[in-house]
């Protein structure tokens, strides 16, 4: 499965693997894609027929289209062609960046409708399990969403929010919802559920157990029940959260956080492997 640390967990981008040696004041890099090797641009095509199998009736719709639209299957898609057909569809780009970024400069990008996609491709024997996010993930994973409006505008929003997080002390507790929305979220479609988080779409063996094992708890979503769970790193997660529509993910996070922020800093998180009285638990389909 695909393991790795957020950005809210590395705050300093400095000491990663990847090279940021050239990196300019927001780490943006060159993508230099004509630098990538045959035998990568093989991996990414072994990568992405792999999870291009598992898509159908396990993604949202939106991925699914824009992956379409994408045509990234035939190797490491270079950054700034993408960025044009996204732009064009919502005003979003891609930059690159060497690795994980901190915290701030995440934010910012964010905010600016910049999304940061690292540059570099795990290693073969990496194939299923990563410890930071690589350009299969952050691409794959994460640059077919940008092409829904609602999705675009949350991310955005998103951004401006942890940047108001930094000066809240509430960073852990936006940190979990990233986690279990833009990560690890699903989605309940009219024909059924559906994952979107980036985390799951870009994992060989998590696409299908987050939909079918009867494991895992499915709660519907709730800003402060999320906010307050607690997450695991290093194992498929024990509970996700679902939502109705891109529409509700983005209602539910406008309002200002301050308030939450305040009152769960005087509570205990909760554990990742909690039911909750009274709480619905999605069956497995
Ligand atoms: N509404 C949040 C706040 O006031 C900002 C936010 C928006 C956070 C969207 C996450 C997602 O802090
Ligand atoms: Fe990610």
């Amino acid at each position: 499965d695909d393991f790795f640390a957020t950005v809210a967990e590395k705050s300093e981008g400095a000491g990663l693997r990847g090279d940021y040696s050239k990196i300019d004041a927001q780490y943006v890099v060159a993508q230099d894609w004509d630098a990538y090797t045959p035998e990568q641009h093989a991996l990414w095509r072994r990568l992405y027929q792999r999870q291009a199998k598992l898509i159908p009736g396990r993604a949202c719709d939106v991925f699914i289209e824009s992956l379409e639209r994408l045509n990234i299957g035939d190797g490491i898609p270079n950054f700034e062609q993408s960025s044009e057909a996204l732009f064009k569809a919502t005003g979003w780009r891609l930059v690159a960046v060497p690795g994980l970024i901190p915290d701030y400069t995440f934010f910012e990008h964010l905010a600016n409708r910049r999304f940061p996609v690292t540059v570099w491709l795990r290693e073969p024997e990496e194939f299923d399990y990563i410890v930071e996010p690589d350009v299969f993930h952050d691409f794959f994973g994460h640059v077919p969403l940008l092409f829904n409006p609602i999705f675009a505008d949350h991310m955005q929003e998103y951004g401006k929010g942890g940047l108001k997080a930094m000066k809240l002390d509430g960073l852990s507790m936006l940190a979990r919802l990233y986690w279990y929305t833009v990560e690890f979220g699903l989605i309940q479609q009219p024909d059924g559920l559906r994952v979107y988080g980036a985390g799951i779409l870009s994992s060989g063996g998590e696409i299908e157990y987050c939909l079918s094992s009867p494991e895992p708890r499915r709660i519907p979503f709730e800003v402060e029940r999320v906010m307050r769970t607690l997450y695991k790193i290093d194992s498929y997660q024990e509970t996700y959260f679902v939502i109705d529509s891109f529409q509700q993910l983005f209602n539910d996070t406008a309002p200002d956080f301050t308030p939450i922020y305040q009152k769960l800093k005087t509570l205990d998180p909760l554990p990742a492997n909690l039911l909750l009285p009274g709480e619905v638990n999605l069956q497995a389909k």
